[in-house]
């Protein structure tokens, strides 16, 4: 079944064509990076007008890389949320216009499931069940995935998400935006301070985050200690990134006991930190848990991804009506 999937939740126009759920025929993505970092962060009314100009031309040569014509689609997905309405109105609209057209059954993807499904499309993925970390610039969230139906959420942050956290940090110290693969890179050259930032860990029996606490504990601390030299920023960001990396370790290790489960799988923009992955795998290791993770492209926003979560939507008959709207924020309750 070859599916043509579209993303475009947030600051990604991305496009791609993926052959029963598991094999990459093509992904093109057009990232806006460039026009968002000179405002620190992402402008919603400028990523809707940058992905108008972009779905067409990003669909195009997907299609086109992967050697196939619209006639040979089997069916098309696309993120219907959570994520910007602006956004996500662009690329949803463009594949109901395409699904009508062409007389293709659509999917409507939930975003968050589908970074789980990145993880199918390598050849080390997990087994059901397994714990998923999805974790990005917008999310935090545990699950207990039990099959292509089941998505049992066991807890998310309260505050900001880690992938934010990573961002704001980096605002500080006046790094640039996205925050994540900077903060990285700063903090494989430091070493931690000695004064180490709170690891919140909420109540005992508990699965949610909260980061709130140790963003403002590096603003307190920036405040008494003013930044002197690239060494000083080097070794606050190596303490920020520990002290999220151990919450997430945590967590996810506790999640594994409590569902006696011993698979452990990392995606989204924030798994991409190859220090936090083998902390993770370290840690897991040595409790009989494996720990799996998508190549460093496919954590970040994609459209195999979204490819990859259609097919077994589309496979289950699990189809969108013309009429279907996207969403902002998941329904938790
Ligand atoms: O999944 P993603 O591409 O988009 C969302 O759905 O949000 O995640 C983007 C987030 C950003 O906050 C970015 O700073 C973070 O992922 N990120 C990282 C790394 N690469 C991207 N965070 C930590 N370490 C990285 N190497
Ligand atoms: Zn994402």
């Amino acid at each position: 079944m070859l599916i043509l999937g579209i993303e475009s939740s947030c600051d990604e126009t991305a496009a791609a064509v993926v052959k029963d759920g598991t094999h990459i025929l093509s992904s093109v993505i057009s990232s806006q990076i460039d026009v968002h970092s000179r405002y620190g962060g992402v402008v919603p009314e400028l990523a809707s007008r940058m992905h108008i100009e972009a779905v067409h031309p990003v669909v195009s040569s997907a299609l086109e890389q992967a050697g196939v014509t619209p006639g040979d689609l089997d069916g098309i997905a696309a993120t219907r949320g959570p994520g910007l309405i602006g956004a996500l109105l662009v690329g949803f609209c463009y594949a109901k216009a395409f699904a009508l057209a062409r007389d293709l059954p659509l999917a409507g993807v939930n975003h968050l499931h589908a970074h789980i499904y990145s993880l199918f499309l390598e050849e080390d993925h997990p087994e059901f069940p397994f714990i998923a970390l999805v974790v990005s610039g917008g999310h935090t969230n545990i699950y207990h995935v039990r099959s292509h139906k089941e998505f049992i959420l066991m807890g998310q942050t309260r505050d900001d998400a880690a992938g934010e956290a990573f961002d704001k940090i980096a605002k500080m110290l006046d790094l640039g935006y996205p925050g994540g693969p900077i903060i990285e890179k700063l903090a494989n050259q430091g070493q931690p301070l000695k004064e180490k930032f709170p690891r919140t860990l909420l109540e005992k029996d508990s699965f949610d985050f909260s980061f709130s606490g140790l963003k403002s504990s590096v603003l307190r601390y920036l405040t008494t200690h003013p930044v002197r030299s690239d060494t000083d920023k080097m070794n606050i960001a190596a303490s920020f990134q520990e002290a999220v990396i151990d919450v997430l370790t945590t967590k996810l290790i506790r999640a594994a006991a409590h569902q006696q489960c011993g698979r452990i799988a990392i995606t989204g923009g924030v798994s991409a930190n190859r220090t936090f992955a083998e902390h993770l795998s370290r840690e897991a290791k040595s409790r009989g848990i494996k720990v799996y993770a998508p190549s460093p492209g496919l954590c970040t926003d994609n459209g195999a991804m979204i490819a990859a979560r259609g097919f077994h939507m589309l496979r289950n008959n699990d189809l969108c009506e013309h009429d279907a709207d996207v969403f902002s924020r998941e329904k938790t309750a």
